[in-house]
């Protein structure tokens, strides 16, 4: 791909990140008003709690016509393991909203087959029409869903190995003393460049670097979420913190940049 077809997402900066989460919850919640039939891309971990607090909170828009495709799933968890994203997603979002659970899909950790699990999720996504808005967050190593740095930009959904600051930073889940599990299942950076919009959410101090390689840094593999400039329709949330390494002045002058309230 040639820089010319490169796109530039549109990046809001907000000045904490619980304005920058209610933002994306606005989002979300107005589609889903005026599409109740959306299907949405959903993350886990820490950034994205705020979200569906807001979500659940406002609880106006029903979720009854909505359909969720998450993105990954750890290999070796039962979904009523604690560190689970299931578990999560049931705790944080889905018992709080009138979501069917039959439209809910987490990539199946517990697969004897994991790689026809991860060509049967593929292919749920496609029989779905697709993800019409994909949440993401972004992992201080530029990950995006659990695509480590290496992964390739057309990648679909697979069984990957996490990398040590992964793992690192995930052991908060985990009960004290218990290894979290060595890979994931996800969904590929081109599954997620598949959905007909995206939106990446981004807090805090350590995500600074990534944000900054992601949005100004080569769009190569060493970056995943860099591949997001492949992208027509992207848009990025960020705080003050996470946005303290972009190159304010050049993003400026592309038109692309909105410090918001
Ligand atoms: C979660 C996911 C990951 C996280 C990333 C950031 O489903 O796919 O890419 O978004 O690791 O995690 P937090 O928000 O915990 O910093």
């Amino acid at each position: 791909m040639n820089a010319k077809d490169l796109h530039r997402p549109a990046i809001r900066i907000f000045r904490s990140a619980e304005l920058a989460s209610e933002a994306v919850a606005n989002v979300i919640a107005e589609r889903i008003r005026s599409v109740p039939a959306t299907t949405l891309g959903l993350a886990t971990g820490a950034t994205p709690r705020l979200v569906y607090k807001t979500l659940i909170e406002r609880g106006r828009a029903s979720w009854r016509g909505v359909r969720c495709f998450n993105l990954d799933e750890y290999v070796g968890l039962t979904p009523d393991h604690p560190a689970s994203f299931a578990c999560y997603m049931r705790d944080l979002l889905f018992n709080h909203v009138d979501v069917e659970p039959g439209r809910t899909h987490i990539p199946d950790g517990m697969a004897v087959d994991i790689d026809k699990a991860a060509k049967a999720y593929e292919q749920l996504i496609s029989d779905s029409g697709g993800i019409d808005l994909q949440l993401l967050g972004i992992g201080r190593n530029g990950h995006i869903g659990f695509n480590e740095p290496g992964s390739a930009h057309d990648s679909r959904t697979r069984e990957v190995r996490l990398t040590q600051s992964t793992i690192d930073a995930n052991r908060r889940d985990f009960p004290e003393g218990q290894e979290p599990p060595a890979t994931a299942l996800t969904m590929g950076i081109g599954t997620i460049l598949g959905s007909r919009e995206i939106v990446l959410l981004a807090t805090g101090a350590a995500k600074a670097e990534a944000v900054a390689a992601a949005l100004q840094g080569p769009v190569n593999p060493d970056c995943p979420a860099s591949a997001l400039r492949r992208h027509a329709a992207v848009t990025v949330f960020c705080d003050q913190a996470a946005a303290a390494r972009l190159d304010i002045e050049q993003l400026k002058g592309t038109g692309s940049v909105h410090a918001a309230a």
